[in-house]
């Protein structure tokens, strides 16, 4: 099956190559943001792209960011390619906005550990694994070379962000959270946690970078953490980390997944757009496309690139 590992093409500048993304200038001057197949898995991108993920991942964010629409407005413009979005380009905040409402991942290693607050707030002892919050929390972070837990009122005092605007910011997200939650519950997925980044344009606040992506959140199945909380784990990639926990050789994760591991991934992603949009993915069923030569043609005929 055809995948896409990375895109490429002279005519347009290359902005960063992120784990997942690659981002390039437009002649407009607009950002055109390419999600390959690629997964990052502890920390290191894997070298077998997972098929159709990119577009599950940037149909994913496309839809989410249209739904939402009448909380915040975006950067999106068109969808030029199933796996291209052309977006405004804004100011970056250097925050990212991590919005939890289970206690998990980095944050329940943390309380493990004896921590009690994060980003300024303050949790009481006695939780257990994956318990879920009274309410959504805000728990920020800077966006530097690592990110770092922050307090709203060091992120002020720091200068990343001024009160008016992160007080925005904080409504901003909590709504966006509050109103994907539900969608997704109906849907029979948790939406445990994510991240949203903002930007200015104009000086108005933009929702940037992706929304309610598996890459930017962790979806649990809610069967699953009814079943047993303790044990609900991640319906994207999980699958993915377990295998390659069971495949360790002397301490190294292989760089590689098998063709049956890679096609179950790509099954649990096509589900998960599924079952959040309610239709399947539309590109899934033309396995054969040479995405790079597609993906040409549509930029072509977008006129954001010349026919070579
Ligand atoms: N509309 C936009 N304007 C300006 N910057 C953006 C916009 N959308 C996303 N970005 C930035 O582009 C970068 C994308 O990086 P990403 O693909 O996530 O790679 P990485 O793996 O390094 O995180 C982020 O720093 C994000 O803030
Ligand atoms: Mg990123």
């Amino acid at each position: 099956m055809n995948t896409l590992n990375h895109f490429e093409t002279p005519q347009l500048e290359l902005l960063h190559r992120g784990k997942v993304r690659d981002s390039f200038r437009a002649p407009s001057g607009e950002r055109l943001i390419v999600v390959t197949d690629r997964l990052s898995a502890f920390d290191s991108v894997l070298e077998t792209p997972v098929a159709h993920k990119g577009a599950v991942l940037n149909g994913l964010a496309a839809f989410w960011f249209d739904k939402t629409r009448h909380i915040i407005p975006n950067h999106v413009i068109s969808l030029p390619d199933p796996n291209v979005t052309l977006a405004q380009e804004a100011e970056p905040i250097r925050v990212e906005m991590v919005v939890r409402h289970y206690l998990t991942g980095s944050m329940w290693r943390g309380y493990q550990q004896g921590q009690r607050s994060f980003s300024g707030v303050a949790v009481p002892d006695g939780l257990t694994k994956h318990q879920q919050f009274p309410e959504p929390i805000v728990t920020p972070t800077t966006k530097e070379e690592s990110d770092r837990e922050i307090t709203p009122e060091n992120l002020v005092a720091e200068g990343w962000v001024t009160a008016e605007l992160y007080e925005q910011m904080r409504v901003k997200a909590l709504e966006l959270f509050n109103f994907a939650s539900q969608w997704m519950a109906e849907r029979g997925i948790i939406l445990v946690d994510t991240k949203y980044e903002f930007g200015l344009r104009n000086g108005e606040l933009l929702l940037i970078d992706e929304i309610h992506t598996p890459d930017s959140s962790r979806f649990w199945s809610a069967d699953d953490y009814a079943r047993n909380p303790e044990a609900a784990e991640q319906m994207d990639k999980e699958y993915v980390r377990q295998w390659l926990i069971a495949h360790k050789q002397d301490g190294q994760y292989p760089r590689a997944l098998t063709p049956e591991v890679s096609a179950e991934a790509t099954r649990r992603y096509l589900d998960i757009y599924e079952r959040i949009t309610g239709a399947p993915l539309p590109v899934a069923s033309s396995t054969n496309d040479d995405m790079q030569a597609r993906m040409v043609r549509n930029l072509v005929r977008a006129g954001i690139i010349q026919d070579a």
